[in-house]
């Protein structure tokens, strides 16, 4: 390979003048301009059309047989889904005979993982460790840019309230300033400490915006928010994104308010470009530009493109519009050359940045790939990253962690012997590459169970249906067991991208199956496996235990056995509320407390409530157990009163007073009580994850400062207004174990 890529790359030179004309030149900035004014037209809007390889579409392919001959005259900029070194390699050996010899752009879904599969991005923000999920992205990039790829479509930091929404499993929850901090740690992860790094590969920011927002929940749907909504909490983490340097951004299908995100100049230029000053490029959904003739904003192709064109989306993914309307766009003088220009020059930039101009294939090692794809290393980080986005969310009588010495234990539930179900959706199903590597449930309890234990199994139920022919097994062998496990849930593709539901309960039978098991009196635990926060009242009221395992990915099996027996105490805790019904959604913390706050259930008098359900969740935001328990105290505020230039130390002490070492998640909430605008009754603003020995106190210190009581105003300006605050710092947004207050004075 290596001697290859030498000889191609002298070759690349002596033929291609052009090519040597740009190396002599120095800045990015210049080898760009000198690229931009070698360019026709057609070879530049080439340059902003990218197209599917031949297969896992998510959306309607339009590329035809022609591709190979588009590619080398120049007219495709990028491609998605062309997966290893050998075929992005044959790909880009065709760009090469360009005349330009413009390298392609090979992107990816790198969602949670290449080869090694983490847990869904929703499970592992329950693991509130930026410093793991760091660490994931940056795995998934060594795996991926080993194998071709150079830009994965992710993270995706839209936040979401509404878990009918099946796209909710891949962000980061609900909450703008946890979603801040994890878009910027798998920003830093993927893209690693700068572009070019062989190791790495251009993360993208991705829906922007609001698609999590989506009315009903049904995904592609519209999104009506206000301005403040969209500043104050669904902007944030793309503005976190774009301040970690991320390389591109993604617009989205919804339109809000009307105006499809593709088409929407506010977004785009006034915003992203403009007061953000970002310097990627956006590229555009998977044919969105062309779906705003569906949306009904424009008439035709022709006016598709010129209305993303103009507001901003530099790339289009697969629908054809900007090859087949720049250039009549531009002739017909609608479209000036300095936006074909521009969008041109962030996409060059970003191909010199990744070193794709000194060298096509630096991405293309053959025993990298197989190195990377094989490195012992990635599944034990998965294992462990795993293990810390496992929510235990009921524990009674401490019936976990098991003990080593249970002679028998029934491991029931359809998905306890399922493989590929562990890896979620949006895994990358690598072609050669099969299933072996994935740690099922079953094989996870197998490796860690001693010979003395006896295992036994049974399915149950199916997932989905009707059928209850299976309970008569699992009951049978439940009752010769001394605890039972049962791992019931969703299959992984109910929840992802097209994947709404508006019933949100466990499916089928799997919850009679419990009823059943539970009348034989053995203690159950329940594993829930899942991509959204699902309805389980009769599973959550009375299992002796549950575990929230979402979708763990590749080593999921290992992971659970690790949390079950407690080799790893569970220390992760909701990134996002769990609803009790449907019918509360979107249900989230961080709410205004309206004119009429109800305080409890037992109260409908002409106040804020549900005359037939709850107004509180399942399970709050930032809940979720350890096998160890914690005391807060000691609450110290610095001062009672500050002005902007000034800070305060919150302190508080937090003492680990169970029988296991273990994390606890520290949460500081802040309260403005009185705004121009009212504000939520709490809301996030820091948070530490501290390990704790038996017996061991830390004191945890909390820096507050202007930008921690800044608001975006009625004129949509960022400011903080003087009056009174209150301070709460808890173990979940419900459970606030004390309470300050200080006062900001002009
Ligand atoms: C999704 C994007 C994804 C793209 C490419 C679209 O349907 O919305 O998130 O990156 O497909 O696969």
């Amino acid at each position: 390979m290596r001697s290859y890529h030498l000889a191609f790359w002298l070759i690349f030179i002596l033929t291609n003048p052009f090519m040597f004309v740009v190396a002599q030149q120095k800045s990015i900035d210049q080898k760009v301009d000198s690229v931009l004014r070698l360019m026709t037209l057609d070879e530049k809007i080439g340059q902003l059309n990218q197209y599917n390889d031949d297969w896992i579409a998510t959306g309607p392919v339009t590329v035809d047989s022609d591709k190979s001959n588009q590619i080398r005259n120049g007219q495709v900029g990028s491609l998605l889904n062309c997966l290893g070194v050998e075929r992005t390699a044959a790909w880009q050996r065709i760009a090469m005979q360009s005349r330009m010899k413009i390298p392609l752009l090979f992107g990816q879904d790198v969602i949670h993982g290449f080869k090694t599969t983490f847990p869904i991005p929703l499970a592992e923000a329950c693991s509130w460790d930026p410093e793991a999920m760091k660490l994931s992205a940056q795995i998934a990039a060594d795996e991926a840019s080993a194998s071709g790829i150079h830009w994965t479509f992710a993270p995706m930091v839209d936040i979401a309230r509404d878990p009918r929404w099946g796209r909710i499993m891949e962000g980061a929850g609900e909450d703008p300033y946890l979603g801040s901090v994890i878009a910027k740690a798998r920003v830093e992860g993927f893209q690693g400490d700068k572009l070019g790094g062989l190791n790495s590969v251009m993360a993208c920011a991705k829906h922007f915006a609001a698609y999590g927002a989506a009315i009903g929940g049904r995904d592609y749907n519209s999104v009506d928010m206000s301005d403040r909504m969209l500043w104050e909490t669904y902007l944030p983490p793309f503005k976190a994104a774009a301040d970690a340097g991320v390389a591109t951004f993604m617009n989205s299908f919804n339109d809000i308010n009307g105006v499809p995100a593709t088409g929407n100049k506010y977004l785009q230029r006034e915003i992203l470009k403009g007061k953000w000053n970002f310097s990627g490029f956006v590229v555009s959904d998977w044919g969105s530009i062309g779906e705003m003739i569906n949306h009904g904003n424009v008439k035709n192709d022709y006016e598709a493109a010129l209305s993303a064109i103009t507001a901003g989306s530099d790339m289009d993914m697969e629908s054809r519009c900007y090859k087949n309307n720049l250039a009549k766009l531009v002739n017909d003088k609608s479209v000036p050359i300095a936006l074909i220009d521009d969008a041109v020059r962030r996409i060059l930039v970003k191909k010199f940045e990744l070193g794709l101009f000194d060298d096509p294939f630096r991405f293309c090692n053959a025993e990298r790939e197989k190195k990377a794809l094989n490195n012992p290393e990635h599944p034990k980080t998965a294992r462990q990253i795993a293990a810390k986005s496992i929510v235990l969310l009921k524990n009674e009588n401490q019936l976990l962690p098991l003990s080593r010495n249970i002679k028998t234990i029934a491991f029931i539930g359809p998905l306890v012997k399922a493989v590929k179900q562990n890896k979620g959706f949006w895994d990358v199903d690598l072609p050669g590459v099969d299933s072996n590597f994935i740690v099922s449930q079953w094989e996870g309890l197998q490796n860690k169970v001693g010979e003395t234990t006896k295992l036994l199994y049974a399915k149950g139920c199916e997932i989905e249906g009707n059928n209850t022919d299976g309970f008569a097994e699992a009951v049978n062998m439940a009752k010769q067991a001394d605890v039972v496990i049962l791992s019931i849930g969703e299959r992984r593709d109910m929840s992802g991208e097209a994947k709404s539901r508006s019933n949100i309960c466990i499916p089928g039978v799997q919850e009679d199956l419990l009823k059943v098991l539970l009348a034989t009196g053995k203690p159950v635990v329940v594993l829930i496996n899942a991509g959204r926060p699902l309805v389980f009242n009769y599973t959550a009221d009375h299992a002796q235990a549950i575990l929230y395992t979402w979708w763990l990915g590749s080593e999921a099996g290992n992971a659970i056995a690790d949390v079950l027996f407690g080799d790893y105490n569970p220390s992760a805790k909701l990134a996002v509320t769990f609803p009790r019904s449907v019918g509360q959604i979107p249900i989230y913390y961080s709410h205004f407390s309206t004119g009429r706050p109800a305080s409890s259930d037992d109260n409908h008098n002409y106040n804020s409530s549900y005359l037939d359900e709850s107004i509180f969740p399942k399970y709050a935001f930032g809940y979720g157990l350890s096998y160890t328990s914690f005391a807060y105290s000691n609450l110290h505020v610095s001062a009672a009163t500050i002005n902007r230039n000034e800070q305060i130390v919150a302190s508080v002490s937090v003492t680990n007073t169970g029988k296991y070492e273990g994390e606890e998640i520290v949460q500081l909430y802040l309260r403005d009580k009185v705004g121009s605008i009212a504000r939520p009754v709490k809301e996030l603003k820091d948070f530490r994850k501290v390990l704790l020995k038996v017996g061991e106190t830390k004191t945890i210190k909390f820096i507050i400062d202007n930008e921690k009581l800044s608001f975006y105003n009625q004129n949509l300006e960022w400011v903080s207004e003087p009056g009174d605050f209150e301070l709460m710092i808890g173990a979940s947004s419900e459970d606030i174990r004390l309470k300050g207050a200080f006062q900001l004075v002009d």
